[in-house]
C-alpha cells in the first residue's frame, strides 16, 4: 500500500523526485508496528457540542450534488472542516436534557423537558506509529439516535440509545499532525421509552488501538460450566484482522485467581485471514475456584494474549465468576444450590443533578445503597445499562436481569440484542436474558415468532442462561411469546400467579415487575392538591401493591422465583400519579438521589434476616398538634416491639409479619423511641426526637476523598441541624454552595419530585431535611476541594476533600483544527496563462482533476496551470489576521482570493509563500496560478494551509 498519494487519489504517477523522497520516509515509518500493547484510550473530555440542528442550504445543481454525494464530502456539522469555533466545550458524558427548563408543554413521560437534536464535534491526532495497527472507536451510548462521520464519511448509524457500537475507523483515519475530525448528530427528539432518557452523548466514549490482528472487542466468551461437580473453563476468542497479508499467532488465555495467581492456562493457534475473523477454542479445566456468591462475590480474570514469533501482538481480558444457579418451576430460583428469592429492583439511570449522565462512582454509591437494602437482583429496565455498572453488579454480588430495549427481530434490531448479549455473557451477575417489557403482541402468533427467532439468536451465544419477558398479558393464548420463553416474567397481575402455575406446571415463573407503591420522601401527610403522597406505605398504583402487599403475594407462592419491584430509585418522568408540575416519580424505594423513603425501611424488614431492622416513623416535629393521635409505623423483622414516649410506655405489640406494627399515638415534644424484640430479647431500638429550627447547616460526604481525573465524583448530602445538633427533618431552607480547588459541582438534586429547582447550578433548596451536592474532581488536577454550605440566617458549613493525584490519565488528547482547504481542481497544463477566475463548468466533473496537495506536473511544453478550491473557513480564522500558508510551490505563482488577487511568488525556485487572508464571509476560492521553469516540474509540492496569525 502507497500512504500518501495514492491515498489522496491526486498524485500522478509520474512523480517528482523530491515527493518520492517524502514518501520513502512516509513508508519507512509506516513499517514500524505497533507494539503488542493495546490501548484503550478515554476520548470523554474535549468535545464541541451544538444544541440543535444546522439546517443545511437545499442543493441545486450538477456540481454540489456531484460533491455533496461523495465519501467524505458530506456538508454541514458533519463534515470535516465545518466551522465549529463558536460551540460550546463539554466533556462526556454529557446529558443536554437535563440542563434544560422544565415545561409544560413538554412529555410528561420524560420529565417535561425539551429534548430535540444536537451535534457533537472532537478532533485529535493520531502518531504515524499507529498506521498499520487498529483504530476503533467506541460510543457506549448516545440518546438517541445517532450518526457518526468519521473525516466527513459516514461510519455509522445507530437507532437505541441503551447499546454500545464498536466502529472500526482504521480505513477513514490520517496520521502524524494530519487532525482527524468525528462528528456525531443526535437526534433525540425520537424517544424509545415512556420514562426520562436524557439527550446526548450520555456515555463514555473510547479510542482503542490495537495490532491490525487483535481480540475482537467482547470477543472473549468464557462462562463456567460445571459438569458431574468438576468446573471447566470453556473459552471461544474472537481475532479479527484488518492486517493486509493472512497471518499466523498463538493464542495464550490465563485464568487469574483474584490473588493475581494463574490457576488455569491454554493454548491454541490462530490463523486469520486478511480481513476477516478467527475464532480459537480452549478449554480449560478448573479445580475447586471460589465461589461467586451475593456475599463474597469473587471474581477470576481470564487474561487473553495474542502473539507470533516476534512476540506479543495484543491482549485483552474479561472476567467472570464460579456459581450455578437453575430455575425450578415448583421451588423458585436456586443459586449455588440454595433457594433463593429474588429480592429484586427495577431502575432507570438517571440521578439528580447530572440526569442520565451518571458518573461511574455515582453508579456505585446507587448500587450500594441498593445492596444494603437488601436487594440482591436488579432488573435495568427497560434496557441494557452502562458496561461499568455491569462490572458494579458482578463486583457488588447483585444478580441481574439483563433487559434488550426493543422487541423486533429485523437485523438493526437483533443486532443490538446480539451487542447485548456478547457483552455480558460472562457475567456471574447475569441470570436472565429479557427480550421485552409489556409488548402488545405478546400474547399473538407474530409475538410468538419473533421472540423464538430471538430466544435463538441468544441461545447461539450463550446456552447457559434462560430466556425471559415481562409480560402483562397474552400468558394463556394458544400461541404467544411465552411459548418461546424458558422462565415467565409476570408484571404486577398478582391473581394470575396461581392461574399460570396451574396452567405451566412445568415452566419457572417470577414476578417481573410489581408493586408501583407511592412517596414522598420524609412527607407524613397526603395532600393531593400539593402533589404530596404520605411515606408509610399505604398508597399504590391502582395496577400496583404497596411494598409489604407485593412481597406477600411472591412470599406467599413458593414457586414464584422473586420478583422486581418498581422502582428502587425515583426517575424523572413518569409522576405518576400526578401530572404538572411533578416532573420525577413517585414510585422509588429511594429518591432521585438514592435517599432511603420510608419503603426503603420496609424492603429491608422484608428481605433482610441475618441482622436486625428497626425504624421508627414518622419524624416527631408536630408542633401545633400536641393531643392529637399521631399515626406511628414501625419498620422491623423483629417480633414484638414497645414504643416509649419521653420515657414512658405508649404502646406494645406483636409484629405482624408482612405488615408490620402500626399505633397511634397521642403527640408531646420529646422523644419517641421504639425497642424491638426477638424471643424475648431485646435486638434493636430506634428514636426520633423533635427538634428546634435550623441553627446550622451540615455537610456529609460520602467519601472524603476522590481522584483528580475529570470523572470521579461524590455524592455530598445537605442537612441541616438545630442548636442541639439534633437534625432538622422537615427542614426547606435554600442553600447556596461554594466550590474551591481542586473540584468541581456538576450537579445538585433534593428528591422533591415537584421541584423545578435547576439540576445545574450552586444552589438547591432541602426537602424534608436533605439535599445532594455532587462534586468532581478536576481532570489532572490534586489537593484539596473545599466546599463551603451556607443558608441565611444558620451557620455555615465547610468540608474539605482530598482530591488524588490520578497519574497519568489514558485520554486521547484535544487537537486544534487545522483549516487544509480540499478537494482542489488542477486544470489540465495550458500554454497560456489561464484566467484566475474561470473555474471548470459546474456540470464538468472531468476536464479539470481532483485530488490535494501535493499536486505536481512533470515537465512539458504547457507551463501553465491552475489550482483551485473553495472552502468555508473558521469564524476564528477569519479575522483579516490568518495567513494562506503554501508550503512550496515550484515554479512561479500568483495568488487569488475571491477574485482578488492576494500575492505572487516571483521566482521559479521551489518554496514557500504566506499570505495574509482578508475577512470575508461565506465559502471561499482560493486560485494559485502555477508557470512551470522550462523543462522543470512545478506545482503545489506541500500542504496548503490557513493558519492563524503570522505564519
Ligand atoms: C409498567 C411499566 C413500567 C412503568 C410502570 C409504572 O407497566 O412496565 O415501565 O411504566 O408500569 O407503574
Amino acid at each position: 500500500m502507497h500512504p500518501t498519494f495514492d491515498d489522496r487519489g491526486a498524485w500522478p504517477r509520474t512523480a517528482i523526485h523530491c515527493l518520492l523522497a517524502a514518501g520513502a520516509v512516509m513508508l519507512a515509518s509506516m513499517q514500524v508496528a505497533r507494539a503488542g500493547t493495546p490501548e484503550r484510550l478515554s476520548l470523554d473530555p474535549g468535545w464541541l457540542f451544538l444544541q440543535g440542528d444546522v439546517p443545511l442550504p437545499s442543493i441545486k445543481g450538477k456540481g454540489a450534488s456531484y460533491m455533496t454525494t461523495k465519501a467524505n464530502e458530506t456538508p454541514g456539522p458533519a463534515g470535516a472542516d465545518y466551522d465549529d469555533s463558536t460551540w460550546r466545550h463539554v466533556d462526556l458524558p454529557h446529558d443536554w436534557a437535563v440542563e434544560g427548563p422544565f415545561d409544560p408543554d413538554q412529555n410528561r413521560a420524560q420529565g417535561y423537558r425539551p429534548r430535540g437534536i444536537g451535534w457533537y464535534r472532537r478532533y485529535l491526532t493520531l502518531p504515524v506509529t499507529d498506521r498499520g495497527g487498529n483504530i476503533e472507536l467506541q460510543l457506549d451510548g448516545v440518546a438517541t439516535h445517532s450518526t457518526v462521520w468519521v473525516n466527513g464519511i459516514v461510519v455509522n448509524r445507530n437507532w437505541s440509545g441503551y447499546n454500545g457500537r464498536s466502529i472500526d475507523i482504521t480505513p477513514y483515519v490520517r496520521y502524524g499532525k494530519e487532525v482527524n475530525t468525528i462528528a456525531v448528530r443526535v437526534d433525540a427528539e425520537v424517544m424509545e421509552g415512556w420514562w426520562y432518557e436524557g439527550a446526548g452523548m450520555y456515555r463514555h466514549t473510547w479510542l482503542v488501538k490495537r495490532d491490525a490482528v487483535h481480540i475482537a472487542t467482547d470477543g472473549i466468551h468464557a462462562n463456567p460450566v460445571r459438569k458431574n461437580g468438576r468446573w471447566t473453563l470453556p473459552v471461544t476468542v474472537q481475532v479479527d484482522s484488518s492486517a493486509a497479508a493472512a497471518r499466523d499467532a498463538q493464542l495464550d488465555v490465563t485464568l487469574l485467581a483474584p490473588d493475581g495467581r494463574a490457576v488455569a492456562r491454554a493454548t491454541a493457534p490462530v490463523h486469520v485471514d486478511a480481513l476477516h475473523s478467527a475464532t480459537a477454542t480452549l478449554d480449560l479445566p478448573v479445580r475447586n475456584p471460589r465461589p461467586w456468591t451475593l456475599d463474597k462475590p469473587t471474581l477470576y480474570r481470564v487474561r487473553a494474549v495474542l502473539r507470533d514469533t516476534k512476540g506479543d501482538i495484543d491482549s485483552a481480558e474479561t472476567h467472570t465468576g464460579f456459581r450455578t444457579f437453575r430455575f425450578d418451576a415448583d421451588r423458585g430460583f436456586f443459586l449455588n444450590g440454595q433457594p433463593t428469592k429474588l429480592q429484586g429492583v427495577a431502575i432507570h439511570q438517571d440521578h439528580a443533578g447530572v440526569g442520565v449522565a451518571v458518573p461511574d462512582s455515582i453508579w456505585e454509591y446507587r448500587m450500594r445503597q441498593l445492596k444494603s437494602m437488601g436487594v440482591n437482583a436488579i432488573r435495568f429496565a427497560h434496557n441494557a445499562p452502562a458496561a461499568e455498572v455491569m462490572d458494579l453488579a458482578d463486583r457488588l454480588g447483585i444478580l441481574v436481569m439483563d433487559e434488550n430495549r426493543n422487541f423486533n427481530t429485523s437485523p438493526d434490531y437483533m443486532q443490538q440484542l446480539t451487542w447485548l448479549v456478547r457483552r455480558d455473557r460472562n457475567r456471574p451477575s447475569v441470570v436472565l436474558w429479557s427480550i421485552f417489557n409489556e409488548e402488545p403482541l405478546q400474547g399473538t402468533e407474530v409475538g410468538y415468532e419473533m421472540a423464538r427467532r430471538m430466544v435463538s439468536a441468544i441461545r447461539e451465544l450463550d446456552p447457559t442462561r434462560p430466556v425471559t419477558a415481562a409480560m402483562h398479558g397474552g400468558l394463556f393464548s394458544d400461541k404467544g411469546a411465552v411459548q418461546a420463553l424458558d422462565v415467565a416474567g409476570i408484571n404486577y397481575q398478582v391473581w394470575e400467579y396461581e392461574h399460570f402455575h396451574k396452567t405451566y406446571p412445568n415452566k419457572p415463573v417470577f414476578s417481573s415487575e410489581d408493586t408501583s407503591a407511592f412517596m414522598s420522601r420524609g412527607a407524613y401527610r397526603t395532600d393531593v392538591a400539593q402533589h404530596v403522597v404520605a411515606s408509610y406505605d399505604d398508597d399504590a398504583a391502582d395496577w400496583g401493591q404497596t411494598q409489604r402487599g407485593s412481597w406477600k403475594h411472591i412470599t406467599d407462592h413458593p414457586f414464584m422465583a422473586g420478583g422486581f419491584a418498581w422502582t428502587g430509585l425515583d426517575y424523572r418522568g413518569e409522576p405518576t400519579p400526578h401530572e404538572w408540575p411533578s416532573a420525577s416519580s413517585f414510585f422509588g424505594i429511594m429518591d432521585l438521589c438514592a435517599f432511603p423513603k420510608n419503603a426503603y425501611w420496609f424492603r429491608q424488614a422484608l428481605w433482610i434476616k441475618d441482622k436486625p431492622v428497626v425504624k421508627l416513623m414518622p419524624h416527631w416535629n408536630w408542633p401545633g398538634k400536641e393531643g392529637q393521635p399521631v399515626k406511628v409505623r414501625v419498620a422491623t423483622n423483629a417480633q414484638r416491639v414497645r414504643l416509649l414516649l419521653n420515657g414512658a410506655v405508649v404502646g406494645e405489640k406483636d409484629v405482624a409479619t408482612i405488615d408490620m406494627a402500626t399505633f397511634d399515638v397521642p403527640y408531646a415534644p420529646g422523644k419517641l423511641e421504639v425497642v424491638a424484640f426477638r424471643d424475648g430479647k431485646e435486638v434493636g431500638r430506634d428514636a426520633v426526637a423533635t427538634s428546634g429550627l435550623p441553627a446550622r447547616v451540615v455537610l456529609t460526604p460520602d467519601r472524603s476523598a476522590l481522584l483528580g481525573d475529570g470523572a470521579d465524583a461524590v455524592p455530598v448530602t445537605v442537612s441541616v441541624v438545630d442548636a442541639q445538633g439534633r437534625p432538622v427533618a422537615d427542614a426547606n431552607v435554600h442553600v447556596t454552595f461554594e466550590a474551591d480547588g481542586a473540584g468541581t459541582i456538576i450537579g445538585v438534586g433534593n428528591g422533591d419530585p415537584n421541584s423545578h429547582e435547576p439540576d445545574k447550578a450552586a444552589e438547591r433548596s432541602l426537602y424534608n431535611g436533605l439535599a445532594q451536592v455532587i462534586v468532581q474532581g478536576r481532570r489532572a488536577a490534586h489537593g484539596t476541594f473545599t466546599l463551603r454550605a451556607r443558608a441565611d440566617g444558620l451557620q455555615p458549613a465547610e468540608v474539605a476533600l482530598d482530591v488524588r493525584d490520578a497519574g497519568a490519565l489514558a485520554v486521547v488528547p484535544e487537537a486544534q483544527p487545522i483549516v487544509r482547504p480540499g478537494t482542489w481542481r488542477s486544470s489540465p497544463p495550458q500554454a497560456e496563462r489561464p484566467d484566475p477566475n474561470v473555474a471548470p463548468a459546474d456540470n464538468d466533473n472531468n476536464s479539470w482533476a481532483w485530488g490535494d496537495p501535493p499536486l505536481g506536473t512533470p515537465p512539458g511544453d504547457k507551463r501553465w496551470r491552475a489550482f483551485r478550491v473553495s472552502f468555508p473557513l473558521r469564524a476564528d480564522h477569519n479575522d483579516g489576521r490568518a495567513h494562506v500558508v503554501l508550503r512550496e510551490i515550484a515554479g512561479k505563482a500568483e495568488v487569488w482570493l475571491d477574485g482578488v488577487k492576494l500575492g505572487e511568488k516571483t521566482s521559479f525556485a521551489p518554496g514557500p509563500l504566506a499570505l495574509p487572508v482578508p475577512h470575508g464571509s461565506g465559502w471561499r476560492t482560493l486560485t494559485v496560478l502555477v508557470e512551470a521553469e522550462p523543462g522543470k516540474p512545478s506545482g503545489l509540492l506541500g500542504e496548503v494551509l490557513i493558519e492563524r496569525g503570522t505564519p
